[in-house]
């Protein structure tokens, strides 16, 4: 590699990368690392105030009627990245493989964001299958509501409410699924209880885990503190992935199931990017590391990317069970991902 030109070594890295990359595209020379989106992010949602008792937890998903509009346009373009990365979309297939889900089916996701999942969903469910986006965020439902749902679906239906408290009778649809929601909630088991009730089949949960979040960078020290401040501060909960099995069974789901993800990116030009970039601009806002740490931290990456030792990595989990509603879960089964 090291006798390559310069335009055959971007074309292996082009080549090793999951995501497809143009290794012309001037971007790749020219990495953006912006500690701008401070300003843009929503107040510190718990009280009492960060000076009294320390830095507050300032996810933005979890307090999202509280953004910005400019702040909600920033998230809804981070969903549609992270949502069409093959790899992610390649661990959403495996998924609704792994819970049998089938066409004719109706399916409710809660918290569908701009409807990443929702347009996957509907394909699995066909003309003859139904699916509803269910938000808390009207600003979100209306980015949804703008893209078309897939040929050969029928059209998703985009419905304002909350995952505490479902407008819909019990057992209406036949599966339910959250996709990155409970990590954001003060109270997922009454999310999954919600969707239980609603549920006459099979309940499917999936979710990051934060804490198993990955850079490589040489600064270990520096790479230690803003990913474990990251975690505590700007989630709800940084080890929701890891919990999804235990609250599925908790909840009297029979069945359960689990896939296991170690989802992977190899140039800064992708998802992970973005959640780097927040943490450490979190982790210089909260005073744990210093504004010219951040930079150079986040500078390291870009420039990994740009010579091909990029590597980042985060685990997701997916969990899935069978809504009996007048049987304890007995049974829990693991599914290697093929
Ligand atoms: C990280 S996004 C996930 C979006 C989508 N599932 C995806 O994977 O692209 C979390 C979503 O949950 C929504 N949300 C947060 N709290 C909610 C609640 N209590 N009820 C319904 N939706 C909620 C947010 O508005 C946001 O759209």
């Amino acid at each position: 590699m090291g006798s390559g030109s310069g335009h055959e070594l971007a074309v292996q890295r082009a080549a090793r990368s999951e995501v497809e990359l143009d290794p012309f595209d001037p971007v790749l020379d020219s990495p953006v690392f912006d500690l701008s989106v401070l300003g843009t992010q929503p107040p510190l949602r718990r009280l009492p105030p960060p000076e009294a008792h320390g830095p507050s937890n300032v996810d933005p998903f979890a307090n999202i009627n509280a953004c910005t509009t400019e702040h909600l346009d920033q998230l809804a373009h981070i969903l549609e990245v992270r949502g069409a990365q093959p790899w992610q979309s390649k661990m959403r297939a495996r998924c609704f493989k792994a819970a049998r889900l089938a066409e004719g089916m109706s399916i409710v996701e809660i918290g569908c964001g701009t409807g990443v999942v929702a347009r996957e969903l509907a394909r699995f469910a066909g003309r003859t299958g139904r699916v509803v986006g269910i938000d808390l965020s009207p600003a979100l439902l209306d980015h949804a509501a703008r893209r078309p749902s897939p040929p050969g679906a029928s059209k998703i239906e985009y419905v304002l409410g909350d995952a505490y408290n479902l407008p819909f009778p019990g057992g209406y649809f036949d599966a339910s699924c959250s996709f990155t929601l409970l990590a954001h909630l003060d109270h997922p088991d009454r999310a999954i209880r919600e969707m239980t009730r609603v549920t006459g089949r099979t309940v499917m949960v999936f979710d990051q885990d934060y804490q198993t979040l990955v850079f490589e960078n040489s600064n270990t020290r520096l790479t230690r503190k803003i990913l474990q401040h990251g975690a505590d501060y700007n989630v709800v909960d940084g080890w929701c992935g890891r919990k999804l099995p235990g609250m599925l069974v908790r909840h009297g789901l029979e069945d359960v199931g689990c896939c296991p993800f170690v989802y992977c990116e190899r140039d800064s030009q992708s998802y992970l990017i973005t959640i780097a970039e927040r943490f450490a601009a979190l982790a210089v806002r909260h005073g744990v590391i210093t504004e010219p740490e951040g930079i150079a931290w986040v500078k390291e990456l870009h420039d990994r990317s740009a010579e091909g030792t990029f590597f980042a990595s985060l685990n997701y989990y997916f969990a899935f069970g069978t809504a009996r509603h007048d049987v304890r879960s007995r049974t829990t089964t693991m599914e290697i991902p093929s």
